[in-house]
């Protein structure tokens, strides 16, 4: 039987001081996973490691920087001596407003965070250890990859590009590698403050599930994709999002309908 079990791996998660990543890290380590945690500071890293029941180190490490991505995967080989999971979760949102009116400035940083550091470390750790020995990538996209949305386009465009680079990997990386993605909707996180923070009662009553994501939901799906439950799926983006892409279920509830 498939099972859930990841004892003897070792994962690791950017981007996993807060948030989806530090939850996907305690769902790895609570499979059995030996967890890598990083962040753009050694000493939030640190904390992050510290709060995770298993084995954890946590790792200073800015995305996008190729010296450091490679300094943390031989750091992963030396301390724990495989790199079988690899879950590419540092995102960013620095742009608001329309698309037509970004800079270059912004455009590069999230296209740089969102989409090129998932392909670096994906490259770095397909060298260094998975190409030889296989593995299974996850990466952190978004359902704004998937449809359409005003003000945060250009996000959008990086995620959208991260599912179609998901499968490209998946196909490249063929058949030792697995490469899929997560697409969360509108979960409990620092980052998406904007998108319920102030307004968390109409996002709720507008998903079926009657609730906003938290980010122990998006870990559990990303500890199923790592794992060998998931070893024939690649190349998918499984949407985690309570129903939020059904569009608003408020008026489909019983006792909500006008009748005619
Ligand atoms: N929350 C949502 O509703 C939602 C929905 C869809 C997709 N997502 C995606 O989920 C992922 C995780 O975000 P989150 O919502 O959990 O946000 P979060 O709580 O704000 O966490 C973001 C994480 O990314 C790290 N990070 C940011 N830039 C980095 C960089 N250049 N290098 C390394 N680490 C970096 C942050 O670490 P430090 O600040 O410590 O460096 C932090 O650990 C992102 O890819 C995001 O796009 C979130």
């Amino acid at each position: 039987m498939k099972t859930l079990d990841l004892s003897g791996k070792t994962a690791i998660v950017t981007g996993a001081s807060r948030g989806i990543g530090l939850a996907a890290a305690q769902a790895l380590a609570t499979a059995g996973a030996n967890v890598v945690l990083t962040s753009r500071k050694q000493e939030a890293a640190d904390a992050a490691a510290a709060q995770i029941s298993g084995s954890a180190i946590g790792v200073g490490a800015h995305a996008v920087e190729e010296d450091q991505a490679r300094r943390c995967i031989d750091l992963t080989l030396e301390r724990f001596g495989s790199v079988d999971i690899l879950v590419n979760n540092a995102g960013t949102n620095p742009a608001f407003g329309p698309m037509i009116d970004q800079d270059h400035g912004r455009f590069a940083k999230t296209m740089d965070v969102n989409l090129w550091a998932p392909l670096l470390w994906t490259g770095i750790a397909t060298e260094a250890w998975m190409g030889e020995h296989g593995g299974s990538v996850i990466n952190t996209a978004s359902i704004g990859g998937l449809g359409h949305e005003a003000d945060i386009g250009l996000y959008n465009v990086s995620k959208a590009a991260l599912i179609y680079l998901t499968k490209q990997l998946a196909l490249e990386l063929s058949p030792k590698v697995r490469v899929n993605s997560v697409a969360p909707g509108v979960v409990r996180t620092k980052l998406a403050e904007a998108l319920w923070k102030e307004h968390e009662e109409q996002v709720a009553a507008a998903t079926a599930l009657a609730r906003i994501g938290e980010p122990d939901d998006i870990a559990a799906a990303i500890a199923f994709l790592a794992s060998d439950a998931a070893s024939w799926i690649t190349g998918e983006t499984m949407v985690i999002d309570g129903g939020q892409r059904l569009g608003d279920a408020a008026p489909y509830r019983r006792g909500a309908s006008i009748g005619v």
